[in-house]
Formats: structure tokens, sequence, C-alpha cells
């Protein structure tokens, strides 16, 4: 068979095939800040995303994450515990990603008159224990990330394996500590599945996996200059 020309061949992300979910997209965004979609990764492209982290993994080639520069370790190991791994244009199957999340990029600028300029993502592993705590991706002003995006690689997700992202309605004020605010939603890191919010606006956290758990979690931002200044630092 032909390989169709570029136009027509169906984007692994799926939506940038539908109109439809892509103003579903847009409505959610804007309206309530977060949006969650099944079966948005192509099977394929999922599964070898998660072969590429299984082979990071076992080379070693994770790294503990941070949270900001000034934090020590072990205070960084009281509010996260996944180990991660920067994507970047050294491997075939992180390219395709990239430029699915490229088209992506251009597509919400076009839909949401965002200027968002380019995105960073890394992927990261949650060993059984492991946690993120309630943590904003973006501080207002300070910061350039402006939609947060997380890819779930992981098959068979049962309810007891935890590691569920929850998501928390925008602060009112800026303690993180409040305690009383009710979670908004409840995301299982289910295989395929895609996340996007808004980074400066929903607070969030991962709860305590109980086996493996494997995302990628990524940013578009609105530019490059600030390269050091948030979390989790490069
Ligand atoms: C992050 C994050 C969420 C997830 O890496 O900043 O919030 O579900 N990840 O992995
Ligand atoms: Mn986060």
């Amino acid at each position: 068979m032909l390989p169709l020309p570029a136009s027509d061949q169906i984007a692994e992300l799926a939506v940038l095939n539908s109109d439809q979910v892509l103003a579903r997209v847009g409505e959610s965004l804007t309206e309530r800040g977060w949006w969650v979609g099944d079966n948005a990764v192509a099977p394929d492209l999922v599964g070898e995303l998660k072969a590429e982290l299984e082979v990071l993994r076992a080379a070693d080639e994770l790294q503990r994450a941070g949270i900001g520069r000034d934090l020590d370790w072990q205070l960084a190991e009281r509010i996260r515990r996944d180990r991660i791994h920067w994507l970047s244009r050294s491997s075939p199957v992180q390219m395709r990603l990239l430029d699915q999340m490229e088209a992506l990029r251009l597509t919400l600028n076009r839909e949401l008159f965002l200027g968002l300029f380019e995105f960073e993502a890394h992927f990261a592993h949650y060993p059984p224990g492991a946690f993120y705590r309630r943590h904003l991706d973006s501080f207002r002003g300070a910061a350039n990330r402006i939609i947060s995006t997380v890819i779930y690689l992981n098959e068979d997700w049962r309810e007891d394996d935890g590691g569920e992202l929850l998501l928390y309605p925008p602060e009112q004020d800026h303690s993180m500590s409040s305690g009383t605010v009710t979670e908004m939603t409840r995301i299982a890191p289910v295989a395929g599945r895609l996340a996007l919010f808004l980074s400066e606006e929903i607070p969030h956290e991962v709860l305590t996996a109980r086996r493996d758990r494997y995302s990628i979690a990524g940013w578009f931002r609105l530019n490059a200059s600030l390269g050091n200044q948030i979390d989790p630092p490069r």
C-alpha cells in the first residue's frame, strides 16, 4: 500500500483527528481548567513509549526528580518520589511523540489563541510507594508553563493500584496547605489516557502508587527564557 500523503495521515494523538474532540478540549480548558481523554494516544505509540521508558530504567537513565533549586533533596523526597528522564530528539520514538505534541501546540494556539511557544516533557517512573504531593506546575507571573500534559502508559491498572492524579479547584489564596478543599476529579493512570490542565491554576497531586507507574509529564510554555526557575528544574 502506498503511504498516504502527510496531510491525510491519521495522527497518533487522537485530538488532532477530530474537530469535535478538539472543540471539547478547548471548552473544558476554558471553562474548568482541565480535560481528560481516553484512547487519546495511539496504542502502538503508547507501547513504544513504555518500552523506551523500561529500557531507560534498566540502563539506570532515570534520575530522582527535584522541586526547584533552593530545596534540598531531603525535602524533595518528602514531596515527590518519582524518577525522571527528559525527552529529546535523540531517539525515533521520542521524536515521534514530540512531533505529535508540536502539532498539538500549533492546534491549541490556533483554536485558543494561546501563543504557546515550546514543549518540554519527561518520562516518569513512580516505583511502588512513590507519590507527588499537592503542587502547582507553575506560579503565576513567575514562570511560563501554561498547559500541563500527562500521558499514561499503564496497561491493566486496577483501582487498588492507587497512583491516581487528583485535580483540585483553582486556589483562592496561594496557600498550598489549606487541606480543606475537596478534590475536583480523580484520574487513574490508564494507558492511552491524556490529561491536560492549566499549569498556573490547577493544584494537583499523585497518590501513592502500589505498583510501578509509568507516565510522561509535559508542559507547553510561553517562552524559553526562564529555564531553571520552575518545578522541576532541568
Ligand atoms: C508532575 C505531575 C502528574 C502525573 O510531574 O508535575 O504532576 O499524573 N504529574 O504523573
Ligand atoms: Mn505537576
